[in-house]
């Protein structure tokens, strides 16, 4: 008999960084959906962080919240040890939390270029290193999937850092997912193209009007669209699927000339 896809997460326990907005926000509610026990992890807006909480448990799911800054090691390790010492276990890691500084190799500089590394690219690199720390602990089996964006291959000009951070992440997905597929441990990228969230909100209504119309299939994606491909991800119907980026941009980054 077929799994029924709709609980494909039932009882996985599934921490995701930077999860009270967008992107993050969009995997929790999806995870808890498809049954995950979701560890929301944020650094502001407590509220917000409240406000998930409380719709997925009014579904019936189960979630809880935990503050930690992905740019400290000790605040990862923290965090991996409440959801485990919440749920027991883990079974899924989603280093998704990151941000933008829109800076050119012209005006780059050393403080905003450690900020932006610090969460991006090291945060996803010890949150992979001490997840699987945990998983091989347990015995062995589990998945990290790295948030890491279409700017893994392509250059945007106006966000140098960014660039180098995800096509940072890009080796780390590859690098680890071979250092850790004995262990059963699969490590995958999910790649979007340009999604409706935070931190796209200083775009001009012409900057977002050319991205529309740059996108093959014809819309902003949607954080919830982002949610189901990283729970495709992380259930046993992508049990093959390691050391590599799954891309979900509505077939931007094919269109030649696009942005
Ligand atoms: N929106 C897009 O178009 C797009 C495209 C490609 C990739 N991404 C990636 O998706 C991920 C999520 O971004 P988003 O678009 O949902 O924007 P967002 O701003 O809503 O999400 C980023 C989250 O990271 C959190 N965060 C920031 N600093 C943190 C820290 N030190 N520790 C823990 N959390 C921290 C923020 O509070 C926020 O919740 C990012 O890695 C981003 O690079 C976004």
């Amino acid at each position: 008999m077929s799994q029924d896809v709709s609980r494909a997460l039932d009882g996985k326990v599934m921490i995701v960084t930077g999860a009270n907005s967008g992107i993050g926000e969009g995997i929790a509610r999806e995870a808890a959906a498809q049954g995950a026990k979701v560890v929301i992890d944020w650094v502001s807006h407590p509220e917000a962080t409240d406000k998930i909480i409380a719709d997925i448990t009014a579904d019936g799911g189960t979630a809880t919240g935990f503050q930690a800054n992905v740019g400290k090691v000790d605040e990862i390790a923290k965090l991996i040890d409440f959801a485990v010492s919440t749920y027991g276990r883990l079974d899924v890691m989603v280093n998704n939390a990151g941000v933008e500084i829109g800076q050119t190799s012209a005006d780059l500089t050393e403080d905003r270029y450690d900020f932006l590394m610090s969460i991006n690219l090291k945060g996803a690199v010890f949150g992979t290193k001490i997840a699987s720390d945990q998983m091989r602990k347990q015995g062995g089996g589990g998945v990290i999937i790295n948030t890491t964006s279409v700017h893994e291959d392509w250059p945007m000009p106006s966000d140098l850092a960014y660039c180098v951070s995800k096509g940072g992440i890009r080796m780390l997905t590859r690098t680890a997912g071979v250092e850790l597929g004995p262990y059963g441990i699969r490590v995958v990228g999910i790649g979007p193209g340009a999604i409706d969230t935070p931190i796209n909100a200083d775009d001009t209504p012409e900057q977002t009007a050319a991205l529309r119309n740059a996108i093959p299939l014809g819309y902003i994606g949607k954080p919830s669209e982002m949610g189901k491909v990283a729970c495709f991800v992380a259930s046993d119907a992508a049990s093959y699927i390691t050391a590599t980026t799954i891309f979900a941009d509505g077939g931007l980054m094919q269109k030649p000339g696009a942005v």
